[in-house]
């Protein structure tokens, strides 16, 4: 197992910079993506997460600097990155009409892999969408669908995934779901780059948090190493109130799995 070399970073990007006309987006970003990691860019609305994602799935140029992923060059070698990457894009890629199943098979017979409805059968199962896999998804929540679109990404074994704002518009059960669906990646050695801007998320998963604001990453580290910058000015002694999100799960009873029967997803449509 381990004849290889030190690993290399599964994503390396240095000085990579992109305007849209004069609208400069990225003005120099660098980091790297340790192997089989879950790496967060987090940042608010508009600062660059998605562009940066196409840069480096090759769906879009930079302006300068350069980027790899998996040991190849995304302007060089475009055809090397996009066999090793899958892409989760910002908005569920799942075809509404097809049942789970159905659109879990149709992406393994399109990635040529052996057996589609086995790889099909396992991923529904992986992801607790057993009883429901065999319905059209457009009866399935939004919590549901995003677990199919991220079960669908590891069809083909990609060594890197990304996964640009895994939970947007989810409520907090579903996000729950949709993190322990991430958790899964990366118990295979999958490489995740994650985008979201939602702190607590970032703070669930990943190993690495960067920040990217204004055009750079200003802040790169572990939650451990993020939170010795900002070390507590003082010690104060407070009753610690639960958050709304903790007691929003306490009342509606944090562990039922309530969709997967689907008895439970009707009222959202
Ligand atoms: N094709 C484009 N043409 C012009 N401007 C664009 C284009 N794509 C993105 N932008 C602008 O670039 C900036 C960064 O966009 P991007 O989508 O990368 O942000 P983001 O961090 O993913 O934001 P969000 O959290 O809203 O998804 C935004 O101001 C956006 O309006
Ligand atoms: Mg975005």
């Amino acid at each position: 197992m381990t004849a290889q070399p030190i690993a290399s970073p599964a994503i390396h990007v240095q000085g990579l910079r992109k305007s849209y006309g004069k609208h400069e987006v990225l003005r120099s970003v660098d980091f790297d993506v340790v192997p089989g990691s879950i790496f967060a860019l987090l940042g608010s609305n508009g600062a660059g997460k998605t562009t940066t994602v196409r840069i480096l799935a090759t769906l879009l140029k930079a302006d300068a600097g350069a980027a790899s992923v998996n040991g190849f060059d995304v302007a060089t070698q475009p055809a090397n990155v996009r066999e090793s990457i899958s892409l989760t894009g910002q908005f569920a890629a799942v075809d509404e009409i097809l049942s789970g199943r159905e659109n879990l098979a149709l992406v393994a017979r399109l990635r040529h892999v052996e057996d589609p409805d086995a790889i099909a059968d396992d991923l529904l199962r992986r992801f607790s969408l057993n009883e429901a896999g065999a319905r059209r998804v457009s009866t399935y929540s939004g919590g549901m669908r995003r677990r199919l679109d991220i079960a669908m990404s590891l069809i083909g074994s990609a060594p890197v995934i990304y996964l640009d704002e895994p939970t947007a518009g989810l409520d907090p059960e579903a996000r729950i779901e949709v993190w322990d669906a991430v958790k899964e990646l990366t118990r295979y050695g999958t490489t995740v780059l994650l985008t979201t801007q939602y702190l607590d998320e970032a703070e669930q998963l990943a190993d690495r948090i960067a920040i990217l604001h204004q055009g750079r990453i200003i802040v790169n580290g572990t939650l451990a190493e993020l939170k010795q910058l900002f070390p507590p000015a003082k010690v104060e002694y407070v009753e610690k109130q639960p958050s709304l999100e903790e007691i929003f799960l306490a009342v509606i009873g944090g562990g039922d799995k309530c969709d997967a029967d689907g008895t439970t997803t009707g009222g959202r449509g």
